[in-house]
């Protein structure tokens, strides 16, 4: 059994993905009403189903066609296990396929959008459903004839099967999206099936969250193991360190490499918290010179971004080498990036966010995972931040990413151009959280664009570099939109950078959204 089955509750729902795009957002949907939700590609969905007990399934949507030849395909025996099962668009075509019904495409071509629900049975699922609620359609099958034992419980203009029921076997369908925030009483179709039909243990918060994962750490080290852990100062190490502390307490041992591409204050502030205030064994690591070294006269984006990553490995190498008694290895991954590495592995997900992150982890130590966020999601990694005490400034921080400031310092990185983006980095930070700016942004910071332009400075004029603002909304760094901030704040920054920076003479905002533009500007 894999390390991925062999962790998280048993109970609850277990989610089929068969690549839809609103997957994770079913899962936190139900994890929402206290009940445990994990996501499972169809390959796998029997076995995680047997190491799970889940109390119900969800089959999610798709982007494919049931008849086509690769479409994904699940072992029908998930329909014989006696829990109730609810299908969501592909994944109503899906059953409606293994029970005897019949599928075919939808008649004038593919339904998208909004269309209204007429409720005909309001019990169970549809309990409390409005009629002519607004519901979410996206998809270009539709069901054309039900299999035996079934039976319509609403329809809408043109799908006259949008939700039925086999209410005998607990089998219920919908032909549109109940997880999206646009379908009308989505949120009330899921609790009615999740907490009504299903009747699922709702045992799944943040509060005793602490108390399982901590069980959890023990178990898997036992009373002597050691633990050696990569500390970025990022919420998810942090908040898996903090864990694994609770759980082990100076067995754990943390490192924090300094790549000289941090930002100001950044190691002084890992330092502070982790060793004065929780009092944990850590190790900071001056790396500086040699990631600098090996960066110098390197000026692309993705040779910087490997050198980091492999730079990492073998400081964080010879570190945990040193750790002689630890044999096992902590981790902050979270549940996304378990979900995203499965599906990379044949699972039909169609679109997979490229995972960037320093590095990943030398193969070669031969140490065993300790991962006690690999079944959470980010915000809920949040909430077990702030239960396990740890600061606002730490918890909900922006994003910074693992290759630091050398994907904010275009050209090669040398220390003339780190130090001044490193001012003007903190004059950002300052001006945006001192007026409590940073709660609508997702990132707000600077990028050193070595291009010169011509000023005045005194009486002489100068050609210097250029200062980007780059302040950035988003939800998952997926798409992002640029933003503003009042103008007086926008002039104090910009006049601050031009003064007490030195090495540039103009500040400019970058105006682009993402996509086309991506986030960080290398
Ligand atoms: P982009 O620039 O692709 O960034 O729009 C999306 C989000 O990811 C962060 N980012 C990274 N994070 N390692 C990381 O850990 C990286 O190499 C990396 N590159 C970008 C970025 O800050 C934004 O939040």
């Amino acid at each position: 059994m894999s390390q991925h089955e062999q962790q998280g509750p048993s109970g609850g729902v277990l989610i089929v993905d068969f690549g839809a795009q609103y997957c994770q957002l079913i899962a936190r949907r139900v994890r929402e009403l206290s009940v445990y939700s994990r996501i499972t590609v169809p390959e796998r969905a029997m076995f995680t189903f047997q190491h799970m007990r889940p109390q119900a399934v969800i089959l999610s949507g798709g982007p494919r066609s049931v008849y086509e030849h690769d479409a994904p395909q699940l072992d029908s025996k998930i329909l014989e296990q006696g829990v109730p099962v609810l299908g969501i668009c592909y994944g109503l075509q899906w059953m409606s396929q293994h029970t005897g019904g019949e599928v075919t495409p939808a008649k004038e071509g593919a339904e998208y959008g909004r269309t209204e629900l007429q409720v005909m049975d309001a019990q169970d699922l549809l309990a409390g459903v409005r009629q002519n609620g607004i519901v979410w359609m996206s998809h270009g099958d539709k069901v054309a004839r039900l299999g035996p034992g079934f039976q319509v419980l609403a329809k809408s203009e043109p799908c006259p099967f949008a939700v039925v029921a086999d209410r005998k076997r607990r089998f219920f369908g919908l032909q549109f999206h109940p997880e999206v925030a646009h379908t009308q009483d989505g949120g009330t179709m899921l609790k009615n099936f999740v907490l009504g039909v299903a009747r699922c243990s709702t045992n799944w918060n943040p509060g005793n969250l602490v108390d399982t994962k901590i069980a959890a750490v023990e178990q898997l080290v036992g009373e002597q193991g050691e633990v050696v852990m990569g500390l970025s100062g990022g919420v998810d190490s942090s908040v898996a360190a903090v864990l694994i502390h609770r759980a082990i307490g100076k067995r754990l041992h943390c490192v924090f490499v300094d790549n000289g591409l941090l930002r100001a204050g950044e190691r002084e502030g890992v330092e502070s918290l982790f060793r004065d205030h929780y009092h944990m064994d850590l190790k900071v690591v001056d790396a500086s010179e040699r990631f600098l070294g090996e960066l110098a006269g390197v000026s692309d984006p993705e040779r910087k971004r490997k050198i980091i990553g492999k730079v990492f490995v073998d400081v964080f190498r010879d570190e945990a080498k040193r750790s002689v008694h630890a044999k096992f290895l902590g981790q902050g991954t979270l549940y996304p990036d378990v979900i995203e590495s499965v599906a990379a592995h044949g699972g039909a997900t169609s679109t997979i966010k490229s995972h960037h992150n320093v590095g990943g982890l030398p193969k070669d130590l031969d140490l065993t995972l300790v991962e006690p966020l690999r079944d959470l999601f980010k915000d809920e990694v949040r909430a077990l931040g702030r239960e396990l005490g740890l600061p606002s400034s730490l918890v909900d921080r922006q994003p910074f990413p693992g290759p630091g400031l050398a994907v904010r310092c275009l050209g090669d990185v040398t220390r003339a151009k780190l130090e001044p983006l490193r001012g003007a980095d903190r004059i950002v930070r300052e001006e945006v959280e001192q007026n409590g700016l940073h709660k609508g942004l997702w990132q707000y910071f600077a990028v050193y664009v070595p291009q010169k332009t011509v000023g005045v400075k005194g009486d002489a004029r100068v050609y210097e570099d250029v200062c980007v603002l780059r302040l950035v909304s988003s939800q998952d760094a997926m798409t992002a939109d640029w933003e503003l901030l009042p103008t007086p704040v926008l002039k104090r920054i910009s006049n601050r950078i031009l003064n007490e920076v030195k090495v540039f003479s103009r500040v400019c905002l970058d105006i682009s959204s993402k996509p086309p533009a991506t986030i960080e500007w290398e």
